[in-house]
């Protein structure tokens, strides 16, 4: 009977050691400790035993169950331990880690970003940047930029006016009369701030102006009524259309490779005498107008140039508008030209729609960031 005790008890023991979760250990209670234990059944029968052996069974079952109650609560006090570790790993936080999820960045528009990099270049050749009003009189829009009355560019296909009765109004001209139906425009290129500029500070000036432009296009692949662009104005002493050509050979391989070349067109603008319109050698073919298996390049159509913006020589008749602030025609000499950031956008990023800027496709703007 000793030796029976002793048996249960060391494989009581060894169930109790090898038990994987509370539930077993609750069940190994039961069957070794349990109302139908064995063990039970040993300290219920000790009064039928011969009485020389009821003290020894006794004390050995006694200290079975006592053995296995300790036993059961150590292991289910480790079992519970063991839970609470594995609880914490699975719950635990890598403070390494990325935020999650990833919170989506902001980013500057492909347009703002060209504009930004144009200006960046003109910065580093000592030009200082400015922005002038998008609503403009015709007088800084067309007459002082020698516009003649009946100009194409005047009339209201070309053109939006700005109805006077909308204006704030302290809005004059001609020294304090009430606007007129055509003597507000929103600006159709940013040329104004020329004269703007120039009625502000003296000889000599380099400015770039970034801005927003309208007029009454269609909304197209490549025409827009609201669209952007940088002008530059030079006026100095002894500027000439060399340094014009020496400027726009810098913007041009900034932008578009340092490979690039420039070649002046002859042009007309009624403010830039003379004018020209200025293209860069195809940055695709490199300027052969082939593409490396011989077919015709479709980005240049074959020619290797690619016309990126109108340019020329300030007409002396601008500068007689502004005479009286050292503006002498006699004197000073100076260039300007006007870009549009949208059409150097386009072409430095293969972009074959222009309305693709305007519409907010997230995932259009996402390839520019
Ligand atoms: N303002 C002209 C345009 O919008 C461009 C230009 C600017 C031409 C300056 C010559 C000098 O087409």
């Amino acid at each position: 009977m000793l030796e029976r005790i002793d048996s249960l008890r060391d494989e009581a023991s060894a169930a109790i050691a090898a038990a994987r979760d509370p539930a077993a250990l609750e069940e190994l209670r039961v069957r070794y400790l349990g109302r139908k234990s064995e063990l039970t059944a040993v300290l219920r029968g000790i009064s039928e035993l011969e009485p020389d052996q009821r003290g020894p069974v006794g004390a050995a079952a006694n200290e079975a169950r006592r053995a296995l109650e300790a036993e059961l609560s150590a292991r289910a006090e480790e079992l519970e331990g063991a839970e609470l570790e594995r609880w914490l790993a699975a719950g635990a936080i890598d403070v390494t880690l990325p935020g999650a999820p990833p919170a989506p960045a902001a980013a500057q528009n492909l347009l703002i970003r060209t504009q930004r990099e144009i200006e960046d270049v003109f910065v580093g050749l000592g030009y200082r940047v400015m922005e002038g009003p998008e609503v403009e009189l015709d007088y800084y829009n067309f007459t002082a930029l020698n516009h003649p009355p009946g100009h194409p560019a005047r009339m209201a296909q070309d053109t939006f006016y700005v109805d006077p009765s909308t204006l704030a109004p302290d809005v004059t001209v001609d020294g304090g009369l009430p606007p007129g139906p055509e003597d507000v425009v929103l600006r159709t290129h940013t040329s104004p701030m020329q004269v703007r500029a120039m009625e502000n500070q003296e000889p000599p000036i380099m400015i770039v102006v970034p801005g927003r432009c309208y007029r009454s296009d269609p909304f197209d692949a490549t025409h827009s009524p609201v669209f952007h662009q940088v002008e530059g104005l030079a006026v100095g002493e002894r500027i000439t259309l060399a340094d014009l050509k020496g400027t726009l050979d810098a913007i041009a391989r900034a932008i578009f490779g340092p490979q690039r070349e420039t070649r002046f067109r002859p042009g007309f603008f009624p403010f830039t005498e003379p004018s020209v319109e200025v293209d860069v050698s195809c940055f695709r073919c490199g300027g052969s107008g082939r593409l490396e298996d011989g077919s015709r390049d479709p980005l240049c159509k074959g020619v290797g140039w690619i016309e990126i913006l109108g340019a020329g020589v300030v007409d002396p008749n601008v500068f007689g508008f502004v005479r009286e602030n050292g503006y002498d025609p006699e004197r000073v000499q100076g260039f300007a030209f006007g870009m549009g950031i949208e059409r150097i956008a386009m072409l430095k990023h293969a972009i074959p729609d222009l309305r693709k800027f305007f519409e907010n496709d997230v995932r259009v703007l996402e390839q520019f960031r």
